[in-house]
């Protein structure tokens, strides 16, 4: 249910120098999802009332996601003041003038806090009726962050941002995590009131408590249990370890729910995954994008699967695939590259060294080995022999092949698109298909074989092949010269 009294701010204005990326930072993928997708549904977890997102650099993308992520999203552009002081002010000012419940602050470079921590840290500060209650950490190397400055008491009395602070400050462990609530009321009425007279020049959102304080307004800080939840994406460093974390976590959700990961370590999963019971990941196996997999499957090792559906019991081995069908029980690789527009059917099977694309395969069909089928249409139980090419494309256009059901096909043939094979037709090894084969047909295009008696003997005299085929022969001379 809607909370009405509550509101989040994402902050993601900022610029994200050290990303080194052409990319906004928030825009950088982790489990398959922006960052700032990850935030977003954190935040919907919240059923706040208002979602904001303050943007500023590379707007027009991160407002993109934004909508696409949420989009009943406020988003709020930020001036050319800068500063989190300036971004949350004017979210608050984009607020409902009559709103006033409470409101968290949260970064849209901090993927992994969780509703969970959120939403107790709302709590407590409704129950101690708090005008601001910071998420704290306590970290063994401080540097970069905002302190959190204590009265002898215990007593928040200010965060001091670490360009601002002396010595005695620089010493506290206990850091500002970056995700607060706040009364939109204090908000409302401390922000305009804070300046940019800082080692910064930035107006620090940070410099609400100390204002608080003077006002004997009360402000708690919580120190988070696990730092890592707060840990920001600054760099792409810090990006990968977020994103092993967050790995880890989905691997053993999936482990929990009956899978078999051999090796968590080495195994991808995105957030968007499905994967049903029983079925077991080999190492190296990235799983990417809508890809659903039915329970008892077994995949990889190195498989690389993006945007697939994989049916009960197939098995999938050292395998890139990208928006392929793999029906149940078929069996696929190794060395198979299914490309978009494959369907293999129930039972069939995509052998060693194929490659598919937009190749309808059906239930029980084989392409065993060595083989490029791209638009083809193959019926049911049929195979296709080794090493077979569809020439779909004549330089220009692209062409299908179409292949009946019960089909045997010869090793090494060509099909030359457009052209069709009728139901349960043969062709012959090394054969070129240009012309539409019918039902029930053996179709042969290779010229008949001719043998040349005593080729050898004559034209390769001395040969290791001349004394072989003589001695095969019986005959005594393996030297025609008599040399
Ligand atoms: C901020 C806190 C610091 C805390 C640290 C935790 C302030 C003044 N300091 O510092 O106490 O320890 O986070 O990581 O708030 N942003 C905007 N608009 C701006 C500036 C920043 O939206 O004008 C956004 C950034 O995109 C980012 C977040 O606010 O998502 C934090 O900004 P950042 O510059 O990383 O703040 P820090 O200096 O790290
Ligand atoms: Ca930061």
């Amino acid at each position: 249910m809607t909370d009405p009294r509550l509101a989040v701010i994402v902050l993601a204005a900022g610029e994200g120098t050290r990303m080194r990326s052409k990319r906004a930072k928030v825009l950088h993928p982790i489990a398959g999802l922006p960052m700032i997708a990850h935030v977003l549904t954190t935040a919907r977890h919240l059923e706040p009332a208002y979602v904001e997102v303050v943007v500023r650099h590379q707007r027009d993308e991160v407002s993109a996601a934004v909508i696409e992520f949420a989009d009943d999203a406020i988003v709020v552009d930020q001036d050319e003041v800068p500063g989190t002081g300036r971004a949350v002010e004017l979210a608050v000012q984009a607020l409902p003038a009559d709103f006033d419940g409470d409101v968290v602050v949260v970064s849209g470079d901090v993927p992994l806090l969780d509703a969970v921590t959120l939403g107790a840290l709302v709590e407590q500060h409704r129950a101690a009726a708090a005008s601001a209650t910071v998420l704290s950490a306590v970290l063994d190397d401080a540097t970069g962050y905002g302190r959190i400055v204590r009265d002898a008491s215990g007593a928040v009395t200010a965060i001091v941002e670490h360009k601002d602070a002396d010595e005695t400050v620089l010493a506290i462990t206990e850091v500002n995590s970056g995700s607060y609530v706040f009364a939109a009321s204090a908000l409302r009425e401390l922000l305009p009131r804070i300046g940019t007279a800082n080692a910064q020049g930035e107006k620090y959102l940070t410099d609400v408590v100390a204002l608080l304080r003077e006002s004997a307004a009360p402000v708690a800080a919580v120190p988070v249990a696990e730092n890592w939840r707060v840990a920001g994406v600054n760099d792409r460093a810090q990006l990968a370890e977020q994103a092993a974390r967050l790995n880890a976590m989905i691997v053993r959700g999936h482990q929990l729910n009956g899978v078999t990961v051999h090796d968590p370590a080495t195994t991808w999963i995105d957030l968007t995954v499905s994967i049903g019971e029983d079925t077991e990941l080999w190492p190296n196996t990235r799983l990417a994008g809508a890809t659903t997999i039915e329970r008892d499957a077994v995949i990889g090792p190195d498989t690389t699967l993006v945007d697939c559906e994989v049916g009960e019991g197939a098995i999938v081995k050292r395998t890139d695939a990208t928006l392929a069908v793999i029906r149940a029980y078929a069996t696929v690789g190794p060395f198979a590259y299914l490309r978009p527009g494959t369907e293999l059917g129930g039972g069939g099977k995509i052998g060693a060294f194929v490659e598919t694309k937009n190749a309808r395969i059906g239930r029980s069909s084989k392409v065993p080995h060595l083989s490029y089928i791209g638009d083809t249409e193959v019926g049911e139980g049929s195979n296709i022999g080794a090493g077979t090419i569809t020439a779909n494309y004549d330089g220009v256009n692209k062409h299908r092949t179409t292949v009946g059901s019960h089909v045997r096909t010869g090793s090494h043939n060509v099909f030359v698109a457009p052209v069709t094979i009728g139901d349960g037709a043969y062709s012959g090894a090394g054969a070129v298909i240009r012309k539409d084969v019918p039902a029930g047909a053996l179709a042969m295009s290779v010229a008949p074989q001719r043998n040349l008696d005593g080729w050898v003997l004559t034209n390769r005299p001395g040969s290791a092949a001349a004394e072989a085929a003589a001695a095969a022969e019986g005959g005594a001379g393996t030297d025609p010269s008599g040399a």
